[in-house]
């Protein structure tokens, strides 16, 4: 996690580094800091806590300069404190980074065997001192020498105080981009903090270290030869990072999802058929297939798990999902019969990314679902469908998700189609319902009282169970995750046929219980479970689908969402779920779109 920054230019850096990295603090928020180099000087800036605490600190104490580096943090190793913020430094060497140094134990003791002393508990402090240690004169010498030694990940910001019209970086599994501007040139964790100074990028690749000044960018290999890299224009997102008249983020994003499902659906349809562009893989593969595995963290797992149940009962094909950051270490079965779907928001999670090499190392298809088109998963899969979500800011997802649910169910009734699983009248069917999708979530957005309510009534508990079988059981996973995240209630999702096997023994009087129940076929069985927690004093709310409400009148509170054609449903029943977590988040006075100890990207593992 984390976010890095840097600024070459004729401007003044700090301003520019601030702002920037507001736009990063999504990848963490424990402390910022920034170095700024003027002529030899150079100023170190750090607070703990929000960038806003380093913007305040930094109206007390100025750090001049054109050429400057930046920093939020999300711990890894060491507190969340001043001296672990970056940049750390050494004598000449100012150094902020995102990734984690493996092996640093062993660097710092050799470090300090050489006579060096350390003031942070950070991993990164060893990069600043064995640059130092490497350096007599030439910072590109430093850097071969200095970067095979490091194991692990790093995206790195260097600047040298001998060197004050040079910006140096280095990438190896974190993400890094350089935005190439005019007469100014700047480095970036992603694209956010760019946009309005320049839709340039060059997006480097694991392995390459950079040299750039205000007018020229040098990119090297791994051999450390200058390489040919391609500057290319950057998609602006259509959505802009800004709250608009929203309270939170999170709020927005919740009411971004009918335009965000809508744009998402008109990417890979006509109007008439589903329509993947350049789709890879013949239909003589997709009939082929013995197996697909739905790969990805949090909510993405829990999109992979609700479209299982869809691609088992419409593509008619054996289907897994699992946890990326389990699957990177188990030892699959398998070949090219098989498909790995990747899922992930900002496609740069560790654990998917290495989920993904795994897949590939083993000769799987591999496709990805991603909602940044540059991103590292979509780079490598051999397919990457790009959801339209647009940036999605708050930590707790939201507009992401429903995006992944509307293409992966857009990939299942394709892979149906072309393996003949299914009918050419009920892939119609499907997709015009599908295309009625974002209407309905506009209905529920339009019906909040009850889930006030609801939030005002549960806002006071400290544990809550959400309860559902199949893809409910996805959608109960998925809007306890929501509810915990922002709410720091102790919420469970368990699937209601497990609850005698031991979770009931939690239920108590008062005990808050969600029922998910969006199957007439499944609706008895979860009622039975339902009705076993209520006999043990249990508080139950059901969501469920208008037409399922008559059969529910022995609950007293039930809330209801449009209905629409089973395999759509659990697509739809989150968005109450989502809206339940956010106003008792809200009730609860709590700093909802950045939640304690979370990031918005996992990008170390
Ligand atoms: O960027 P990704 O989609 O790969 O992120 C995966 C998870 O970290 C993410 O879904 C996380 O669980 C969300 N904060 C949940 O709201």
């Amino acid at each position: 996690m984390c976010g890095i920054i840097g600024y070459i230019g004729r401007s003044e850096a700090t301003g520019i580094l601030i702002k920037g990295l507001k736009g990063l603090e999504y990848r963490g928020y424990d402390s910022g800091g920034i170095g700024v180099l003027n002529g030899k000087e150079l100023t170190v800036v750090k607070a703990a806590g929000e960038i806003k605490n380093l913007e305040k600190k930094l109206k007390d104490c100025r750090a001049p300069g054109r050429l400057g580096i930046g920093h939020t943090r999300w711990a890894t190793h060491g507190a969340a404190n001043e001296t672990n913020a970056h940049p750390q430094v050494s004598a000449h060497f100012a150094v902020v980074h995102n990734g984690i140094i493996e092996n640093y134990r062993e660097i710092k003791e050799s470090l300090i065997m050489s006579g060096f002393t350390f003031n942070s508990d950070t991993d990164t402090e060893v990069v600043p001192k064995l640059l130092e240690l490497n350096y007599s004169g030439s910072v590109e010498d430093a850097l071969k020498k200095t970067l095979p030694l490091l194991k692990g990940s790093y995206a790195l910001g260097i600047i040298c105080t001998e060197k004050s019209d040079t910006l140096y970086c280095a990438k190896n599994g974190s993400p890094l981009i350089i935005g190439a501007g005019n007469g100014e040139n700047y480095i970036s964790s992603d694209i956010n903090p760019l946009l309005g100074r320049t839709d340039k990028a060059v997006y480097l690749d694991d392995g390459e270290t950079a040299r750039i000044s205000a007018d020229e960018i040098t990119v090297f290999g791994k051999d450390f030869e200058p390489v040919e890299k391609e500057i290319k224009s950057v998609e602006l997102p259509q959505s802009s990072a800004s709250k608009g008249n929203f309270e939170h983020f999170m709020l927005k994003e919740i009411y971004e999802q009918p335009a965000a499902v809508a744009a998402t659906l008109d990417s890979v349809t006509n109007g008439e058929n589903i329509v993947f562009r350049d789709f890879p893989f013949t239909d003589d593969e997709i009939k082929n297939l013995s197996r697909i595995y739905i790969i990805g963290c949090g909510s993405a797992y829990h999109v992979g798990l609700m479209a299982k149940y869809a691609f088992e009962k419409i593509a008619k094909i054996p289907c897994f999902a699992e946890y990326a950051g389990e699957f990177r270490y188990e030892e699959p079965v398998l070949d090219s019969r098989c498909l790995v779907v990747i899922i992930s928001q900002s496609g740069e999670t560790a654990d998917s990314l290495a989920a993904l090499k795994q897949a590939r190392e083993h000769g799987a298809k591999t496709i990805s679902i991603v909602n940044v088109a540059e991103s590292s998963i979509a780079k490598m899969s051999e397919y990457s469908l790009l959801t339209k979500a647009g940036p999605e800011i708050a930590v707790a997802t939201t507009k992401a998700f429903s995006c992944q649910a509307a293409m992966l169910n857009m990939l299942c009734v394709y892979i149906a189609l072309h393996r003949g699983a299914c009918s050419a009248v009920f892939a119609e069917i499907a997709l015009n319902m599908s295309l009625l999708l974002p209407k309905k979530i506009q209905r529920v957005l339009n019906n909040t009282e009850k889930i006030k309510e609801t939030a005002m009534r549960i806002k006071d508990t400290d544990k809550c169970f959400f309860l559902g079988r199949n893809a409910d059981y996805a959608a109960a996973l998925e809007g306890a995750l929501k509810l915990k995240e922002i709410s720091y209630i102790d919420c469970v999702g368990c699937p209601a046929s497990e609850l005698k096997h031991g979770t009931i023994s939690l239920i108590e009087k008062g005990t808050v219980c969600f029922g998910i129940i969006s199957s007439r076929r499944l609706l008895p069985k979860t009622v039975s479970n339902l009705q076993e927690v209520i006999s043990r004093g249990a508080d139950v709310t059901v969501f469920a689908p208008e037409s399922l409400g008559n059969s529910l009148g022995e609950f007293t509170k039930v809330i209801t969402y449009p209905d629409i054609i089973e395999f759509l449903t659990p697509s739809l029943e989150i968005v109450p779920l989502q809206m339940l977590a956010y106003y008792t988040a809200k009730e609860k006075g709590l700093p909802i779109d950045k939640p304690r100890n979370l990031a918005k990207s996992v990008t170390v593992e």
